[in-house]
C-alpha cells in the first residue's frame, strides 16, 4: 500500500515542489494551505503526472484552531500519515517596534505553535504503528539570532531545537525527526511576502531553487538525518557562526539586514 506524506504549506515554494519529490516516490499526498485554486491545480496536475492519491484541505493554520480540525478532517476520511512535512511558514522584515502585530502573531503561532500542535496529533498514531517520519522545516536562520527579523529567527531557532528534542525522545521507537534549513531559496514567495526585497544583501545573492532544497531535505528525511543544511556556503556559515561569539554574528546580520538609515 502507498504511503501519505501530509505536507502544509504545499500551494506553492518549497511545498509544492516537496509535493512533487514525494509524489515522484509513489507517496499519496495530503496537501494543505489557504489557496484552494492553487491546491485544486496542484492537485490535477499531480494526479494527471503521477499514480498516487493526492487530497487537498485548505486551512489558515495560522488560526489556532486549524491543526485539531485538519487532524480530524483526516481522521474522518480514514487517512493515514506516514510522514508529516510541516512546512507552511513566513517572516516579517522590518524593526519590532514598527511590525503590524497581527501579522507577527501569525507568524509565531503558525511557525512554532502549529508546527508544535500537528506533531502532537500526528506523532501517537506513528508510535502505535511504530513507524513514521516527521520533517519541520526550519531555515539557517535558526542558528544566529536575526536582527530586524528578530521573531522570525527566534522562531526557526524554535524549530530546530524542537525538532532535535523530538529526535532524541523518538529514538528506538521507528519514529524519526528531521529538521531541514535552507538558507535563502529561489522559486517562492518568501522574499516577496516577508519584504525582504528592500535588503540589498539579498538582491546580490545567487540562489538554490526550491526544487534542489526541496530533494535535499527528502534525502535527508530518507537518510533519518537529524539536521540537514542546504547548501555548502550554508553548511560553511553555520559552522563559522558556531565558533563565532554570539554578539559578533548578531552584529553582523544586523548590519546586512539594516534598514537605510538604521
Ligand atoms: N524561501 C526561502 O528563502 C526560505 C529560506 C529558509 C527557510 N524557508 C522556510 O521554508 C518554508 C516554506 O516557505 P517558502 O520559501 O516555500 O515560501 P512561500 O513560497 O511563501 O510558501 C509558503 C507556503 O506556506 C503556505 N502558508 C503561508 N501561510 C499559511 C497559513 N496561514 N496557513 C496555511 N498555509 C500557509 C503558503 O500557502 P497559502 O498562501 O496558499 O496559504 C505556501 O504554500 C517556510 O517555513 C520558510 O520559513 C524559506
Amino acid at each position: 500500500m502507498a504511503k501519505t506524506a501530509l505536507i502544509t504549506g504545499a500551494s506553492g515554494g518549497i511545498g509544492y515542489e516537496l509535493a512533487k519529490v514525494f509524489a515522484t516516490h509513489a507517496y499519496d499526498l495530503i496537501l494543505v494551505a489557504r489557496s484552494t485554486d492553487k491546491l485544486q491545480q496542484i492537485q490535477s496536475e499531480l494526479t494527471q503526472s503521477h499514480p498516487g492519491q493526492v487530497h487537498i484541505f485548505s486551512y489558515d493554520l495560522s488560526q489556532p484552531a486549524s491543526p485539531l480540525a485538519l487532524f480530524e478532517q483526516v481522521q474522518q476520511q480514514g487517512l493515514t500519515v506516514d510522514v508529516l512535512v510541516n512546512n507552511a511558514g513566513f517572516g516579517d522584515y522590518g524593526p519590532l517596534a514598527e511590525c503590524d502585530w497581527d501579522k507577527h502573531s501569525a507568524l509565531l503561532q503558525l511557525n512554532m505553535v502549529t508546527l508544535t500542535h500537528l506533531t502532537r496529533l500526528f506523532l501517537p498514531p506513528m508510535l502505535e504503528r511504530g513507524s513514521g517520519k516527521v520533517l519541520n522545516v526550519a531555515s539557517t536562520a535558526a542558528f544566529q539570532p536575526g536582527p530586524f527579523m528578530a521573531a522570525y529567527y527566534a522562531s526557526k531557532a524554535y524549530v530546530m531545537s524542537f525538532t532535535e528534542a523530538l529526535a532524541h525522545e523518538v529514538d528506538g521507537t521507528g519514529i524519526t525527526a528531521t529538521v531541514l534549513c535552507p538558507g535563502p531559496t529561489r522559486g517562492t514567495d518568501f522574499q516577496a511576502r516577508a519584504k525582504l526585497g528592500e535588503v540589498e544583501f539579498f538582491k546580490q545573492l545567487k540562489l538554490p531553487d526550491a526544487a534542489a532544497v526541496a530533494q535535499f531535505g527528502y534525502d535527508a528525511l530518507e537518510r533519518n538525518q537529524v539536521v540537514a543544511v542546504h547548501g555548502v556556503l550554508n553548511r560553511l556559515l553555520v559552522f563559522t557562526n558556531r565558533i563565532m561569539p554570539r554578539r559578533t554574528v548578531t552584529n553582523a546580520v544586523g548590519r546586512l539586514q539594516a534598514p537605510e538609515g538604521k
